[in-house]
């Protein structure tokens, strides 16, 4: 079986739900990663302790600063992570950052819509473009053909909520500004994918599936561990056959 062997990933949003449990397993494999950046908005900050536990354990995790909303906070990180790596590429981007309003087509305001779109779309495009000469780097310097997440890769964290044809979950919430937001993330990586076929890095859109986070809430049916486990299996099965899909969480492909 094909498995994650990527020297280097970031994960934006780490320091709680599934990007606290991708760092978390990334960590505890045998041959875990030489680096896991694990970045988060305010790493001093009391929502952060699991993860500084988590790095105090490992050696390997380096807690970076990264507000996704924030132009100088990603410039800084990306130097940082520059720093880190001396010299060696970013294999893995996993732009996991999201956040949800509440919100019906009556009651939807146009500051909650802008407040998302910053944190779902805007935000993983920026971190995208501070961070592909890192990417590049990466899929210049591997020996692999191809594509893979091992090798040189961005996957956005989308939601069956912004399929337009699943429109998952209506009936639980119409949250509009969520929904768009995801919309606009997967036509952000379908263009990623073109955009950045010529430097072999695979870019897809991930539907994690309905997860008992502090987003998914308790009532979802999958937790955030098994869900963690078929999401990086997933991840080294991913060839050039994937890039620009929508994929769930076990790698089946999604309508748009
Ligand atoms: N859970 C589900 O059922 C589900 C379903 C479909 C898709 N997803 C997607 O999967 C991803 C992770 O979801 P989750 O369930 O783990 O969510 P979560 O438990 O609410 O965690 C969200 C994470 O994103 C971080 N974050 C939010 N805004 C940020 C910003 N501006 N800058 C940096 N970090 C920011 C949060 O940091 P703070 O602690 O600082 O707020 C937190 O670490 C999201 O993109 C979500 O849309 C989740």
């Amino acid at each position: 079986m094909d498995m994650l062997k990527a020297r280097s990933v970031l994960v934006t949003g780490s320091n709680r739900g599934i990007g606290l449990e991708l760092v978390r397993q990334l960590s505890e494999q045998n041959e875990h990663p030489e680096w896991i950046f694990a970045t988060c908005r305010d790493p001093e900050g009391s929502r952060a302790q699991d993860l500084k536990d988590l790095a105090a354990k490992h050696q390997e995790v380096k807690i970076i600063p990264l507000e996704v909303t924030d132009p100088s906070s990603i410039q800084a990180a990306a130097a940082r992570v520059t720093e880190h790596l001396q010299g060696a590429g970013l294999n893995l981007l996993i732009n996991n950052a999201g956040i949800v309003r509440s919100s019906t087509l009556e009651s939807e305001m146009p500051e909650k819509m802008s407040e998302v779109y910053k944190n779902n779309v805007i935000g993983p495009m920026m971190v995208s473009q501070a961070f592909l000469p890192l990417l590049r780097r990466a899929s210049q310097e591997s020996p692999q053909k191809g594509m893979s997440c091992s090798k040189a890769a961005i996957v956005n964290m989308s939601s069956g909520a912004g399929s337009i044809t699943d429109l998952l979950g209506w009936d639980f919430g119409q949250v509009i500004n969520y929904r768009c937001s995801k919309t606009a993330l997967n036509m952000l990586t379908r263009c990623q994918s073109l955009g950045y076929a010529g430097d072999e890095i695979l870019c897809i859109a991930l539907n994690p599936g309905w997860v008992k986070t502090d987003m998914g809430s308790m009532m979802a049916p999958m937790t955030v561990e098994a869900n963690v486990q078929a999401i990086l299996n997933t991840f080294g099965h991913l060839s050039e056959k994937e890039n620009g899909v929508f994929l769930n969480w076990k790698g089946m492909i999604l309508p748009w």
